[in-house]
C-alpha cells in the first residue's frame, strides 16, 4: 500500500528548514485583537463523581443535577471516581510519550496508508489550501475487536497494544455508565441513549502529540471543531495546557485536574438530546516551550444505527430540532477540514 509523502511535524522540525507556510493562519480582524496564544480565562466545569450518579441519596441527586447543568451549558465535564486507577492512566501517558519519542523510522512502521484514517501520521490533508494543524497522531480503532487493524498497532514501546486493549475494556465500562447517567439526568429511561448508541458502537483512540511550536500566535494545534462522536473520553496532558472550549463566542481554557477523565459530548449526543446537551466547539493552542500529549477516545454509534432526538425530549414546547441521521462520521470528516460544523447538516 502506498504511504503518503507528507512530513509529520516532528519530521518538519528535524529537517531544520524553518516553519512551512502551510501551518500559518492568515491574520484576520479577530486574530489581531486576540492572537491564538492570547490569555483566556479558565472555564468553571465541575468534577463529577461517576459512582455517585447512581445513588438515590440526596448527594446522588445533586450530582445528577450538576451533570445536567454542565452538559447543557458547556457540554464538558471532568469525571472522577471512574474506576480506572491513577497508575493505569499514568501507564497510558508514559507509553504515548515513549511512542512519539521513538526514531522516525520506527514510528513509520505504523504509518497511515493513503485513504485510511488509521495509523501514524500528520494532520489529514484533504485539500490544497488547508492550513495544517501542528499535530502528529496515531489513530487506532480499538472496538469492536474485529475492526482493529493490528498492522498499525506499535510493537514498541513494549506493552503498548496490551495496555490499549485493557484501556479500551475499562473505557467501555465508563461509557456505559455515562450514557445511563445522562439518561437519568434528563429523566429518561436509563437505556434510552445506550440503545441508540448500540451494541456494535465503535471506539477510536487518537494519541496526539504537539511539539513545541515557534509561532504559537499564528499556528494552531487542533483547529476549532466539535467532535463527530456521541461522546469523547479525553486524557489531556497532565502538565501542559492547550485545550480550550468556546462558549458564547469566547474561548476558555480547560482546567487540569489530576486523576480525572475529561468527557466532552460530540454532535451525535447533541442530536440524541434534542439540543438540550451541547457538543462544544473546542481547539488546542500551541506553545513555544513544551511538548504536549493527549489521548482522545471517540465513542461513535454503530454504522447501522439511526440517531435521532429521544422521544421523551420532543414536545410541543420543545419541537424536534434534528433529522434522523446515519453514518454521521463519514460526513464529519469532510466538514471538519473545511472548518464547518457538521451538525448544521442535521438541523431540520
Ligand atoms: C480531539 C481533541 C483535544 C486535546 O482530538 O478531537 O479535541 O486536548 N483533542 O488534545
Ligand atoms: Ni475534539
Amino acid at each position: 500500500m502506498e504511504k503518503p509523502k507528507f512530513k509529520t511535524v516532528q519530521e518538519v522540525i528535524a529537517a531544520g528548514e524553518g516553519l512551512p507556510e502551510r501551518y500559518l493562519h492568515a491574520p484576520t480582524k479577530d486574530s489581531e485583537s486576540q492572537p491564538l496564544n492570547g490569555l483566556v480565562p479558565e472555564m468553571d466545569i465541575p468534577a463529577i463523581d461517576l459512582s455517585l450518579l447512581f445513588s438515590s441519596s440526596e448527594d446522588g441527586r445533586e450530582e445528577l443535577s450538576k451533570l445536567h447543568s454542565a452538559l447543557s451549558t458547556w457540554g464538558v465535564v471532568q469525571v472522577m471516581n471512574h474506576g480506572i486507577t491513577e497508575e493505569f492512566l499514568d501507564k497510558i501517558y508514559k507509553l504515548t510519550k515513549q511512542f512519539f519519542a521513538l526514531p522516525a523510522e520506527e514510528k513509520q512502521k505504523c504509518a497511515r496508508e493513503t485513504g485510511n484514517i488509521q495509523g501514524y501520521g500528520n494532520d489529514m490533508i484533504l485539500s490544497d489550501n488547508q492550513v495544517l494543524d501542528w499535530i502528529d497522531r496515531l489513530f487506532l480503532t480499538t472496538y469492536p475487536q474485529d475492526k482493529r487493524q493490528l498492522q498499525f498497532w506499535p510493537q514498541v514501546p513494549v506493552g503498548f497494544s496490551e495496555t490499549l486493549h485493557e484501556y479500551t475494556m475499562k473505557q467501555r465500562i465508563v461509557t456505559e455508565k455515562f450514557f445511563k447517567a445522562m439518561a437519568r439526568s434528563l429523566e429518561l429511561e436509563e437505556n434510552c441513549f445506550l440503545d441508540m448508541y448500540g451494541e456494535n458502537a465503535i471506539m477510536n483512540s487518537r494519541f496526539n502529540f504537539f511539539p513545541p511550536c515557534p509561532r504559537p500566535d499564528k499556528v494552531i494545534g487542533i483547529k476549532p471543531h466539535a467532535d463527530g462522536s456521541a461522546i469523547t473520553l479525553l486524557l489531556p496532558d497532565k502538565d501542559v495546557e492547550g485545550l480550550q472550549f468556546l462558549k458564547d463566542g469566547k474561548w476558555y481554557k480547560a482546567p487540569i485536574v489530576p486523576d480525572t477523565i475529561l468527557i466532552n459530548l460530540g454532535d451525535q449526543m447533541e442530536i440524541m438530546s434534542n439540543g438540550i446537551y451541547k457538543s462544544p466547539v473546542h481547539r488546542v493552542v500551541t506553545n513555544r516551550e513544551k511538548e504536549r500529549i493527549s489521548v482522545a477516545t471517540f465513542c461513535v454509534p454503530g454504522p447501522d444505527k439511526e440517531i435521532q432526538p429521544a422521544n421523551g425530549l420532543v414536545s410541543e414546547a420543545r419541537p424536534r430540532l434534528y433529522k434522523t441521521i446515519t453514518k454521521y462520521a463519514e460526513l464529519h470528516y469532510k466538514y471538519y477540514q473545511q472548518g464547518r460544523r457538521t451538525i448544521e447538516a442535521a438541523l431540520i
